[in-house]
């Protein structure tokens, strides 16, 4: 058998890993992304000069990640405003984009409420771009401060849950700088471990379809020198059983009022996983992924995407294709069923972390008072 603990080959390049940035140049304002879906074969970058672009890239997942949806969302209304288009539309096209990560409805409304909120104070389109894109700057800083706080607060859970450091963590999907203003939720805390010379470990779900372990955790992992081992998801199973796994850190697309926690696809098995093997499974998240109006699990909307993500494997750089541009895996007119995420019941889950730190056990009233305390703030 290969050796799982293999240091992984390092990768020197830089670990400043821009996701997203706002750009003037003389031909006007552009949202600048790193195209996620070239990773790791090539760091491509993609201009969008208008809403629907970004509409479009949020759709193909170039842009992903719930509060890097946020972000994405709050600098699309500013460049819609910058650019002199119905900013309306392009806020309800852009909130409607995707439907599971309420981040995306937060930062496209912050931002919309600012451009009204000024259009109605002065009557001046300019200022009102300028004041969407100050809300967007704003949720951008906001969320890289939150990113550096749940690390902080992350760590020290662990340190908390399981003395003596050492730490073997199985992440699912991809949590770090690719979908943040900082270094992330659940990456940054394993990040975090890992500078504190506490991470042994750091179990990557390749997390089928899409592959965004294998394609951007990894990439990100290997940057920071992180000692990482990409497993298929259906290995987890396996991995628990030979006591090779002590924590289980997520992220969050939603976490309804109840405390239930919608995230990738494969996440509910995990946390059942964690349960039966006796594994603190944490979740971490900004506050801005709380959804106070979503009352419980059952009323999260889980995005469902094209069969053809399963039944196709897709390699852009390969000229071959099926229905969606892909090598075929199964055969000609196969049935899929592609739920983007699942929900966990918040018994399943040992600790929430947000930037105004850990919850645990998870409930209703202690969540709420969370966020009430972060409105005080
Ligand atoms: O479909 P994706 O790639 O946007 O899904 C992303 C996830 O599920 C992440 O785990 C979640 O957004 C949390 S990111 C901090």
């Amino acid at each position: 058998m290969a050796d799982q603990y293999a240091q992984p080959r390092e990768d020197k390049r830089p670990t400043e890993i821009p996701a997203i940035r706002w750009e003037e140049p003389p031909e006007g304002p552009v949202l600048v992304l790193l195209d996620q879906t070239r990773l790791p074969a090539e760091e491509v970058e993609l201009v969008c000069t208008d809403a629907s672009a970004l509409v479009e890239a949020i759709h193909s997942l170039a842009v992903r990640g719930a509060p890097l949806l946020g972000i994405a969302g709050a600098y699309g209304v500013a460049l819609a405003a910058a650019r002199g288009f119905d900013v309306e539309e392009a806020a309800q096209a852009l909130e409607g984009a995707r439907p599971t990560a309420v981040n995306l409805s937060v930062g496209v409304r912050r931002a919309r409420s600012a451009h009204r909120a000024e259009l109605t104070r002065t009557g001046d389109p300019t200022a009102a771009a300028t004041a969407a894109l100050a809300a967007a700057r704003t949720l951008h800083q906001q969320d890289a401060e939150a990113s550096a706080r749940m690390a902080a607060h992350g760590l020290a859970l662990l340190d908390e849950l399981l003395p003596g450091g050492g730490h073997r963590i199985l992440t699912h999907c991809n949590t770090g700088s690719l979908v943040s203003g900082g270094e992330g939720t659940a990456l940054a805390v394993a990040l975090a471990a890992h500078r504190a010379g506490q991470l042994r470990r750091l179990w990557v779900d390749e997390t089928r379809p899409l592959l965004q372990g294998a394609r951007l955790t990894a990439y990100e992992a290997a940057r920071h020198g992180m000692a990482y081992t990409l497993l298929t998801d259906n290995a987890a199973g396996s991995l628990f059983a030979a006591g090779e796994v002590d924590a289980v850190l997520i992220g969050a697309d939603r976490i309804a009022a109840d405390g239930s926690v919608a995230n990738k696809v494969g996440s509910y098995p995990l946390a059942v996983l964690a349960r039966y093997h006796h594994v603190p499974f944490i979740v971490v998240a900004p506050l801005t992924t709380v959804d106070p109006q979503t009352p419980d699990g059952a009323s999260i909307e889980v995005e469902q995407r094209p069969g053809f993500e399963v039944t196709e494997v897709t390699a852009p750089q390969v000229p071959v294709a099926g229905a969606g541009g892909g090598i075929p895996v199964a055969p000609l007119g196969a049935q899929a069923y592609n739920p983007a995420f699942d929900v966990t019941p918040p018994e399943l889950v040992t600790a929430i972390v947000t930037e105004e730190g850990a919850v645990s056990p998870v409930t209703a009233e202690v969540l709420a008072e969370l966020c009430a305390r972060s409105r005080q703030v």
